[in-house]
This record gives C-alpha cells, structure tokens and sequence, in this order.
C-alpha cells in the first residue's frame, strides 16, 4: 500500500505556482486576485475559506473575503456577485457553498462571470469540461486528478467506480476519468444513494472515488484487493480521545481499507489539500487569460 500524500503533492504544485506568480509578475503581470464570499458562519465553511485566504498570502495572490449574513436576499447577494464581476481588480470568484435554505444556489452561480468562475461550477464551464474544451475544472476533481499525475498512475483501461453524482465532485469525476487522455480513459460507473448492489459494482473496481459524505461508508468487504482508493469525504465524527472531542474521517474506513489498497489518500491531508491547489491553479490561470 503507498500513501497518496496530499501534503507532499500539493506542496509540489504550490512550488510551481509560486514560481509561475513570480514569473508572471516579473513579465508585468499583478498579483492573481482571488474573492471569496461567505454567507453565515457555517463551522466547516469558515475553515475552509480560512484555509483558502491563508493559501491566498502565502502564494503571493491577493484576496478578498466578503462575509455575508446568513439573512442576505437572494437578490442582494447576485448584486455582490454582479459587483465583483465588474471589478477589474479581481480574478476569481467563488461562492462558498452550501448556502442558507432560501437561497438558490444555481442562481447564484449562474451570476458569476465564467472568465472568473475559479471554482468550475459555472453551467459554461461545466459545459466546456464535458466537450473537452479549455476551461476551469472544479477544484475537487482538478486536484485529484493532478494527484494521479504526480503518482504516475496510468488509469487507462482501469474501471473507475465514482460513488456520488454532485455537480461539485460525482458528476465532473465521471467526465474527467472517462476523457481520451491520462489520467482518464477509465472505464467509468457512477454510483449513488438509489444504486442497487453497490457492494457489486465497488467489488469489480480498479480504483473507487468515494464521494458520498458519510463517515466510513466503504468498507473492507466492498473493495477488491489492491484497487486504488481516492477518498473525497470529510466527516467530523465524536472522538472523546482528542481534546476537541471529535476527529475528522473520510468515507472510506481507512484502517481496514488502507492494508488491502493499492494506493489510498489519507483524511485529513489527502484530497482536501488537492482541491485547494486546483482552486489556486484556476485562478492564476484566470488572471492570465484577464491579461493584467
Ligand atoms: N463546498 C464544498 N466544496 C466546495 C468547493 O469546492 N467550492 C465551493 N465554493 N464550495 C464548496
């Protein structure tokens, strides 16, 4: 079993991101400037745009976080999107999602400009990564996919088991894993919470992307020994033996799982840090396309 070690990865590629900003910048070009908009302060949405602004500063791009409250009308926050489109100064946007109730997330996106759209979720983006054409991936599957690159590992021919058909992870992975290109070429199955005999499809798979958000949901007995094991879920779970009183884990049971695996990323510092380097990526790409 080999770790896929989001830690040394994503190092990697912020390395080169922070050269390629330097590199940039010394041709004239600003600093890439990312804004991220919060609405409310749901725990797990603060630390993860935390986590975003910190890379922010230490990439060398600029960043704006606007916290909204969680009472904010649908239309007011389409106007503080419109006006982030509008300003020259910034790059990227993104929207941290999920978002209150009574706020369609589908409308807020379509609001964002797609020359700005860092996260992918854009219907222009998504429709250009299901043509195969140059665009911003969703940072999730970005980042796995360029953990897959760094590891060498060639998917061709491989049947690939997505379980989970998110906008955000599921859907985009299919498309990505079933693409004329490496990593991809996969034969690829989507499963979800209304696919019958899951343990079948998971059983015959050579590499499984577990995107459900339940805490251990793939377990020993679903996984064919020395399938290749990417782990999507973050999960907070009681553990009275940490002093916060709880621990994250992924979807995958990692302690049973990781012996019989190939290959598996680890929760914390597994797909997480990868989906922060694809976030960073797309948004130096859009500030080269702005051309400032
Ligand atoms: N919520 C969960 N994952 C993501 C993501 O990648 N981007 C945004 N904006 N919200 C999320």
């Amino acid at each position: 079993m080999q770790l896929l070690d989001g830690v040394l990865v994503s190092g990697h590629i912020k390395e080169q991101i922070k050269q390629e900003v330097t590199e940039w910048q010394a041709e004239g070009g600003k600093k890439p400037h990312l804004a991220a908009i919060l609405v409310g302060n749901n725990p797990a949405s603060e630390a993860y745009v935390g986590s975003k602004v910190k890379h922010c500063e230490e990439l060398g791009f600029d960043s704006t976080l606007l916290r909204l409250p969680a009472d904010i009308s649908e239309a007011a926050l389409i106007a503080e999107v419109e006006q982030l489109n509008n300003d020259d100064a910034i790059d990227g946007i993104l929207v941290q999602l999920p978002l209150p109730e009574h706020i369609s997330p589908d409308s807020v996106i379509n609001a964002i400009t797609p020359d700005k759209d860092v996260d992918g979720f854009h219907p222009i983006s998504q429709g250009r990564m299901l043509l195969g054409q140059p665009t911003f991936l969703p940072a999730t599957p970005y980042g796995i996919m360029l953990m897959l690159e760094y590891y060498k590992i060639d998917t061709t021919g491989m049947h690939c088991v997505v379980i989970g058909r998110s906008n955000i992870v599921g859907t985009p992975m299919t498309i990505l894993m079933s693409r004329n290109g490496n990593p991809g070429n996969a034969t690829v199955t989507m499963c979800h919470s209304r696919t019958k005999n899951l343990k079948e499809h998971t059983l015959s798979a050579d590499i499984i992307i577990a995107a459900i958000g339940r805490p251990k949901y793939v377990t020993v007995d679903m996984v064919k020994p020395g399938a290749i094991i990417i782990d999507v879920g973050i999960n907070r779970i009681d553990d009275p033996t940490k002093k916060s009183g709880s621990r994250l884990v992924g979807d995958v049971d990692f302690d049973d799982v990781a012996p019989i695996s190939s290959y598996i990323t680890p929760v914390p510092k597994g797909v997480g840090l990868m989906t922060i380097c694809g976030l960073m990526k797309n948004t130096l790409l859009a500030a080269k396309l702005r051309g400032r």
